[in-house]
């Protein structure tokens, strides 16, 4: 029997980015959001295009650099968030408008102060204006899991009557549990007089660590669009995460009645370049995209898959990605190649001089390191600031002094708006003498509030990425940094979250502009 399509709808660029420290820039966005294309994903929400100019832009950049996904903007119901997001799709060659308001009492009286049937009123007013802008329009029901059954009938039938083609029922404070969430999302479809005319939809936060069972619960009793992010990013302890959503329902395919589009061999690169920009590692032993996940330990199971691999392997590493970091380039490859390789990753470059200039760290890096695996070009990418501008810090060159019964120091050349300066500290260690005297010299008025080191490929001439991730008057950056030393990483972190609050590349938190 032919199976259902299930929609996977990815909001790491919207929900994920309201993880705290995991702001993107627009450039960052668009390289993962072509991505997630080259993956298969059917809705990529790009972001809250009325939260700030930044999320304005980077939701119509989405939109005009992707053209295989279907491109979606979030909005409350208000007529200006609605307006604001139909403005930022116009590029999109396929645009949907997310609008939400909340459906349960305690949050309708307590944070909306609405009555229920202004509430419905509302909903329904915003998706038949969102029809002006787009022909798809999802419309979810903001804490679904704790609203009154029949409120909710009530409502759904209403949008759907007034043109949504999604309704979205989200857990957004991550309570429900499997069996109750997905018997809400059959009995609904069951008691709605027009649920046949619209695609019902989950959306589940793991404040209980059951997003993904959540999920596929509600897939069984039918839901066919799982909304989920990459690693699974998300406001608190996130969202559903893709790569073990598509996994379950591909691995497990005599349980679940649906089909997705995704490449799956795109899970691995895509969840190390979201880790990699955002910097947020990925645990060990987390599902599909863990470094442990297709590890095995124990001699009777090695023992087990050498003589036959399905004795203890339910998936193929290489079939989500793994060893697809192939050798790629090396000391000798040229312009061209180098080009073409970043061309092949979704990344461009808005001017010949950044280019150039990722083109040299490449051939210092060369230098240093024989071979170059994509995600080494990934993360030298990452710590080009890709914003108008240019680079205001720039690291030029390091002494450090480490001995045990010493003070350790280190003494720092880096330039300050193309001016070079020396200068010296000492830290408890290296990497805090190195930040003691980049701060001795810029008096930032930053506060580190993470500081992070990732082996990027295996091997100990791998690089050391290093996040860096400052505050400043409310403005949160992450820093990336890459070299085969990790204290010079370490610098480079530091200075590129400095340059990304120089430039003002970086936009306050939503929930921080009070949206
Ligand atoms: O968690 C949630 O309720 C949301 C909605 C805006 C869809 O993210
Ligand atoms: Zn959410």
């Amino acid at each position: 029997m032919a199976k259902d399509s299930l929609v996977i709808f990815d909001t790491t660029l919207r929900d994920g980015e309201q993880s705290p420290g995991a702001s993107m820039t627009r450039e960052e966005k668009v390289r993962i959001a072509k991505m997630l294309e080259k993956m298969g994903v059917d809705v990529i929400e790009a972001g809250f295009a009325i939260a700030s100019q930044g999320d304005f832009e980077s939701v119509r950049a989405v939109a005009e650099a992707v053209k295989n996904s279907r491109i979606c903007s979030l909005a409350r119901s208000s007529a200006k968030d609605i307006e604001r997001a139909g403005e930022a799709l116009k590029p999109a060659a396929r645009s949907r408008i997310h609008t939400f308001i909340a459906t349960s009492p305690i949050h309708m009286d307590y944070k909306l102060r609405m009555k229920p049937d202004q509430v419905v009123d509302e909903a329904v007013r915003a998706v038949t204006l969102s029809r002006n802008f787009t022909d798809d329009v999802e419309f979810s029901c903001e804490d679904a899991s704790r609203s009154e059954f029949d409120f909710l009938c009530r409502i759904i039938e209403k949008v759907i009557a007034a043109g949504a083609g999604t309704i979205n029922l989200p857990d957004t404070v991550g309570y429900a549990e499997p069996q109750e969430y997905g018997a809400l999302i059959g009995r609904l479809m069951n008691s709605i007089s027009n649920a046949d005319k619209a695609v019902f939809s989950v959306h589940c936060h793991n404040d209980l660590g059951l997003a993904v069972a959540n999920s596929l619960s509600a897939v069984l009793q039918g839901a066919r669009q799982v909304e989920c992010t990459i690693n699974g990013l998300g406001e608190r302890a996130g969202n559903a995460s893709l790569e073990e959503i598509v996994m379950a329902v591909r691995t497990r395919a005599d349980v679940f009645p649906v089909e997705t589009r995704i490449d799956a061999t795109q899970i691995v690169p895509t969840s190390r370049l979201v880790s990699s920009i955002t910097g947020f590692p990925v645990q060990p032993n987390k599902a599909i995209v863990g470094a442990n996940a297709f590890a095995h330990e124990s001699g009777i199971h090695q023992d087990g898959v050498l003589k036959y691999r399905e004795t203890y392997e339910i998936m193929r590493a290489e079939d989500v990605g793994w060893n697809a970091n192939k050798l790629v380039l090396g000391k000798h490859s040229g312009r061209a190649a180098f080009k073409a390789r970043l061309t092949e990753l979704g990344i461009s470059f808005d001017s010949d001089e950044a280019f150039m200039d990722a083109f040299s760290r490449f051939k210092d890096l060369a230098d240093k390191k024989h071979e170059i695996f994509d995600e080494d070009l990934q993360a030298l990418v990452s710590e080009v600031v890709p914003v108008d501008g240019g680079e205001k810090y720039r690291y030029l060159a390091m002494e450090c002094h480490s001995q045990t019964g010493t003070q350790p120091s280190a003494r720092l050349s880096m330039s300050v708006d193309g001016k070079e300066h020396s200068v010296e500290a000492e830290g408890d260690g290296p990497v805090d003498a190195a930040f003691k005297a980049i701060e001795k010299l810029v008096n930032s008025g930053t506060r580190l509030k993470l500081y992070s080191v990732n082996a990027i490929t295996q091997g100990t001439d791998s690089q050391g990425e290093v996040t860096v991730r400052l505050e400043q008057d409310n403005v949160i950056v992450n820093g990336n940094g890459a070299d085969t030393d990790i204290i010079v990483a370490s610098v480079k972190a530091y200075l590129n979250a400095l340059n990304l609050l120089s430039s003002g590349a970086m936009r306050t938190h939503p929930q921080k502009e009070g949206v």
